[in-house]
């Protein structure tokens, strides 16, 4: 049983999030995505709220699951006898930061791989931050967050002190 993980702040998951997780489910028996915490990031949803956003998004999608932890990424992937990290590339300007991220992880654990899947065009210029940004300002984020949960979204901003 081939098992993947495919981790990151989700806050909150985007249709560039989604795309990467079922292109993954096709290329694996089972994928866990695994919201996670990045100590560079202040998020907008607690790990809790971002776990339930995200799973109510993949729902349809049998062979995955949605799991949190808080602890390092390696870890958890040996303990779930997981042997592949999958990550979403949108431009260049994420190389650098993932490929950082990438080598620590094998070092780290040298048995799992980290996978690269290239964003679809039609998200390269899409992110957490810019549908925050959006919604925080009340615009439209129809088609950037799956619809299933941008009622949830909207709401946060509409009332940010929830
Ligand atoms: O969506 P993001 O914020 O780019 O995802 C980054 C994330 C959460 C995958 C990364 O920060 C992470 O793996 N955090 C868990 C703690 C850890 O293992 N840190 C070392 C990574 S080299």
């Amino acid at each position: 049983m081939k098992i993947a993980v495919c981790p990151g702040s989700f806050d909150p998951i985007t249709m560039g999030h989604l795309d990467i997780i079922t292109r993954a489910s096709a290329l694996f028996d089972r994928v866990i995505v695994l919201i996670s915490i990045n100590v560079a990031k202040k998020t907008a949803f607690t790990l809790a709220e971002r776990e339930a956003l995200t799973a109510k998004a993949v729902a349809h999608l049998p062979n995955v699951e949605v799991d949190s932890f808080d602890g390092l990424l390696v870890e958890y992937v040996r303990a779930r006898q997981a042997t592949v990290i999958v990550r979403g590339l949108r431009a260049m300007s994420d190389f650098e930061y993932e490929f950082q991220m990438a080598l620590a992880n094998k070092r780290l654990n040298p048995e799992a791989e980290t996978m690269f899947l290239t964003t679809a065009a039609e998200n390269m210029y899409l992110s957490s931050s810019l549908v925050k940004q959006i919604a925080g300002f009340g615009g439209n984020i129809t088609g950037l967050v799956p619809a299933c949960i941008q009622p949830e979204i909207e709401a946060r901003f509409a009332n940010p002190s929830r």
